[in-house]
């Protein structure tokens, strides 16, 4: 068994890749450029090449089939034109939860924005209005499937910088800025964290332990922030409330280091 990396040549997808790797996970990424084979797989991940955009369902559920858990990390940026998301930021997502589906495979990470709502007003910057939109109407996509345990991860900017190890997740948290080592820690925890399919979530919302991270947002010096939703917590989104800072970011730390 083991996990596929949509975007596996991105940023933080290679990030992801090197900490799964060093756990022992398998790890494949999906690439459209043949010549990020070599990056990949210094990243200890299987190169898989296609084009996410173009890519059918049955070319993708023979990439998932025998996985254990998906992570889509793939992002086209702000798009070329106010109205129009590129496909990666919205069809391919759909295409390729469709893919897990029938691959079989249950557990879907997803790595969305901050602000990703279809309703999503960004007057100053109709690209990114556009992008934020796509992004929400993908999101509710995926959590609307019963057959995925999916969890939705939003994080704020990204920077370039070493990560904290100290992450403060909740379910709003203001704007702020994020080290991509931090959102990879975070990606590469939940990946190997199993959680209720949707269905059975419903029933018995408590996520398990390890998931609890999900209230409050980071905040060491830098302040990096993230959103997160998972169908667990769906209903506590309906009255959105900032968490506050409450849990123990040393004890955050300890658990993205596991
Ligand atoms: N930047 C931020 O501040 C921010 C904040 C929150 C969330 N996010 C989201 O997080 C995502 C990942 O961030 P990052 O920094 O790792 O981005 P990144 O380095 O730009 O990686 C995105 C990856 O997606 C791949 N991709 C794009 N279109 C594809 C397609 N059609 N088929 C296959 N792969 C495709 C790109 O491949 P190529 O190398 O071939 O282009 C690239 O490797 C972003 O794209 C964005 O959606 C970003």
């Amino acid at each position: 068994m083991s996990v596929v990396i949509a975007g596996g040549h991105g940023r933080v997808a290679l990030t992801v890749s090197r900490l799964l790797a060093v756990r022992g996970e398998r790890v494949s990424a999906v690439i459209r450029r043949p010549e990020q084979a070599g990056a990949v797989r210094d990243a200890g991940a299987r190169p898989l090449v296609a084009d996410l955009a173009t890519a059918s369902t049955e070319d993708l559920t023979a990439f998932l089939t025998g996985a254990r858990a998906v992570l889509y990390a793939a992002g086209a940026g702000l798009g070329v034109a106010p109205g129009q998301p590129d496909p990666v930021d919205h069809d391919a997502i759909v295409t390729f939860a469709d893919a897990a589906e029938h691959a079989g495979v249950r557990r879907f990470v997803m790595l969305s924005a901050m602000g990703a709502d279809p309703a999503a007003r960004y007057r100053e910057n109709p690209l990114v209005e556009t992008f934020l939109q796509a992004r929400g109407r993908a999101d509710e996509n995926l959590l609307a499937r019963s057959a995925l345990a999916t969890t939705v991860i939003r994080p704020a900017w990204f920077r370039d910088r070493p990560g904290t190890g100290m992450v403060h997740l909740a379910e709003r948290t203001g704007v702020g800025d994020i080290a991509r080592e931090d959102v990879a820690a975070v990606l590469a925890t939940l990946l190997s964290t199993d959680l209720p399919a949707h269905a059975s979530s419903n029933s018995s919302p408590a996520p398990p332990r390890s998931t609890k991270p999900s209230r409050g947002t980071a905040r060491p010096g830098a302040r990096p922030r993230g959103e997160f939703r998972s169908p667990a917590r769906a209903a506590a989104l309906r009255e959105p409330r900032d968490q506050g800072s409450s849990r123990s970011s040393a004890a955050r730390a300890r658990q993205l280091r596991t």
